[in-house]
């Protein structure tokens, strides 16, 4: 007798089988949704060109993919997060924003600083992005089917195409053994809407900083399509200032696509630094940054 939970109902699915060739009306073109940042140059497109293999700047992130932003506090996930929708709405792409942890209030305030110092024209952020405040709601933190529904209503009230969740660690906080099933049903929801989207995961203190695990293990690592670590190095002790030649009691901001499965990339850890008014510059690689630095010592 077999397990019935293991083996259901049995039987065939003839509509999930499909010929190579009829995938290629439903399969999305590779290219890229520009943050504005460095990272658009640092994933890449393939092209065989006169039988010699080209790699091409995407541009972006990839198209449809959903990503994870993973990293400890202070480390410039949000501020990442809302450079990317304040270059997007100002362009004229519709966005929605869901906050999970900064009421809403606050957010208009950033994003107005943002957008006058990023030189895009506020009144079109304003028209183009939707905020989801579910920091002041409890129940669409913690009723699935609502927080997915509203976010469904949102995407569609806009015609949204690009989506931010953060973060997603707020939607199972206190049960984290239900990370799996949150992650899965919001990615989900996601790609059934066809929208290229950014979810932030929060790491705990048990973990180390330079890896995707976070709140809920590597749930959401595995699951989404791509994870960019966001790192902070404190030069706590004459060794580390001397390996990365940078004084005592500095900080030390690097980035790091960790993995796509969209789209091929670059691997190296990259510095950056957050500008005194809170953008986010990405500089060269970590290697050539010690490597210039060596050099001037
Ligand atoms: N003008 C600014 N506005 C906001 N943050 C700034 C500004 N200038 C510098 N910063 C720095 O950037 C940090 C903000 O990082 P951010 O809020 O993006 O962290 P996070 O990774 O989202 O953290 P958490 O996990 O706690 O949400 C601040 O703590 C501050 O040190
Ligand atoms: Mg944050």
């Amino acid at each position: 007798m077999e397990d019935r939970e293991l083996f259901g109902d049995g039987g065939v699915q003839e509509n999930v089988v499909h010929n190579l060739k009829e995938l290629k009306r439903s399969a999305p073109e590779l290219y890229g949704i520009p943050t504005g940042m460095k990272l658009d140059e640092m994933f890449y497109k393939i092209e065989v060109e006169d039988g010699k293999i080209k790699k091409r700047a995407l541009g972006g992130i990839p198209y449809l993919s959903i990503m994870n932003v993973v990293g400890q506090p202070d480390t410039g996930k949000s501020l990442f997060a809302q450079q990317f929708s304040v270059y997007q709405s100002g362009r004229g792409y519709p966005v929605v924003f869901c906050t999970v942890e900064t009421p809403a209030n606050f957010l208009y305030t950033q994003f107005k600083q943002k957008a006058s110092i990023m030189g895009m024209d506020f009144e079109k952020v304003e028209e183009n992005t939707l905020v989801v405040d579910a920091s002041s709601s409890w129940s669409l933190r913690n009723n699935l089917r609502s927080f997915l529904d509203t976010l469904e209503y949102a995407v569609k009230k806009k015609d949204a195409k690009i989506v931010v969740i953060d973060s997603i660690t707020g939607l199972y906080e206190n049960k984290e053994m239900m990370a799996r099933q949150v992650v899965r049903e919001v990615y989900n929801t996601l790609k059934k809407m066809k929208v290229t989207a950014i979810l932030i995961s929060q790491k705990r203190s048990g973990h180390q900083a330079d890896t995707p695990e976070a709140a809920g293990g590597l749930a959401v690592a595995h699951i989404l399509d791509g994870t960019i670590i966001f790192n902070k190095i404190i030069i706590a002790s004459p060794s580390v200032a001397r390996t990365y030649h940078m004084p005592l009691g500095s900080v030390l901001r690097t980035l790091r696509i960790d993995g796509c499965r969209m789209a091929a990339h670059d691997s190296d850890e990259h510095v950056f630094e957050i500008t005194e008014e809170g953008l986010i510059e990405i500089k060269e690689r970590l290697s050539e940054f010690i490597a210039k630095r060596e050099e001037k010592d």
